[in-house]
């Protein structure tokens, strides 16, 4: 069994030798935090604590398990909301302690990054590009379960980036879906600064974008000129998309690697997956595996793949595993 309450999702899972989800249930908290335009911590936790025993009963439910059939519990406890987390990691070792279970700690960008394990096995050594609400990194993976952070981003998320400017636009939180649909149908006429996408670093920056985005519109909204909404996200997206794939396009030179995994949130951008395709074609020696598209979102089946990694290597837990917020791999 598996847990995920890292932000505004509460999720439970049963997963059978870390690739078959015999269930996935995910209560999202969208419609509570969409007024606010993005996600509240107090409301978060609340809304996770309601949720969580339904979401146990149902996963159990839908996998047709007993308590009997459960081998351990994996639980996400950090990197998120503390709050949110301790929800989770409460839950997780109640059901391990009451019914002797190991308790295994998840990274829950380790998790993300696992959610790819659902189209394939990994094969190592692998990059993956993590790009969600809160992260934005290159990860090398020399092994299984080993992780190397090689660049990330110096201010905003990717994911923050397409609520903020989303939510300029007037679309509800989480706003990169509509930002992706809006895109394909616009064009880059805008022409937004691709950051430090020269720089010989592996790293990112999304706030100066934000910033050139709001200031376009504010701008044309002053003077009375009606800017076009999908050229907006078009170009946007263009800008997003072209710096994260030079980037990991130029990270892959360094480490070259079997597989490239694209993990989290906004890897479910159909702007980021086609570009990145056509990019790695041209690597003869590398893959590209995607996570589905339906698990590139905080769910607990992710956490419960990562989790039977740990499994293996027989790494647990005691019943005094805390939330860590700030956890790095
Ligand atoms: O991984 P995730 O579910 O939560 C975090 O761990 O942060 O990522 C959520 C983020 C949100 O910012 C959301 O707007 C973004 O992923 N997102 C997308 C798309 N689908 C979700 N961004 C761009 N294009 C999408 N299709
Ligand atoms: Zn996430």
């Amino acid at each position: 069994m598996s847990f995920e309450s890292s932000c505004d999702e509460t999720s439970v899972a049963i997963i059978e030798n870390g690739d078959k989800i015999l269930s996935n249930v995910v209560a999202t908290q969208i419609k509570s935090h969409k007024r606010f335009g993005g996600v509240v911590p107090e409301v978060a936790s609340r809304h996770h604590i309601e949720e969580i025993t339904i979401c146990i009963r149902d996963a159990m439910q839908q996998a047709d398990v007993t308590y009997d059939d459960l081998d351990a519990v994996a639980v996400t406890y950090g990197p998120g909301l503390v709050g949110a987390l301790l929800i989770g990691v409460t839950a997780a070792k109640m059901v391990a302690w009451a019914h002797h279970l190991p308790l295994i700690p998840v990274n829950h960008l380790a998790g993300h990054i696992y959610a790819a394990r659902f189209e394939k096995p990994i094969q190592f050594p692998a990059l993956s590009l993590v790009v969600s609400g809160g992260h934005t990194e290159l990860v090398y993976m020399p092994k299984e379960g080993q992780f190397e952070i090689i660049g990330e981003t110096r201010d905003d998320a990717a994911g923050e980036a397409y609520d903020k400017v989303g939510r300029v636009m007037g679309i509800n939180y989480p706003a990169g879906p509509t930002v992706d649909a809006m895109a394909a149908k616009g064009h880059d006429t805008f022409n937004f600064p691709r950051a430090m996408d020269k720089e010989a670093n592996y790293d990112f920056s999304f706030s100066g974008l934000k910033s050139a985005f709001i200031n376009t519109y504010h701008h044309a909204d002053q003077i009375g000129e009606k800017l076009n909404h999908d050229d907006l996200a078009a170009s946007f997206q263009a800008a997003v998309v072209d710096v994260l794939v030079d980037k990991t396009m130029r990270a892959l030179k360094n480490y070259p690697v079997n597989q490239l995994i694209l993990a989290g949130g906004v890897a479910a951008n159909n702007g980021l997956r086609t570009r990145l395709q056509s990019a790695i074609d041209k690597l003869p020696q590398t893959e590209l595996l995607m996570a589905p598209k339906k698990l590139c979102g905080d769910n607990a089946a992710m956490i419960g793949a990562a989790g039977y990694v740990l499994y293996k290597e027989g790494h647990f837990a005691g019943l005094d595993l805390n939330a860590d917020p700030s956890l790095e791999f």
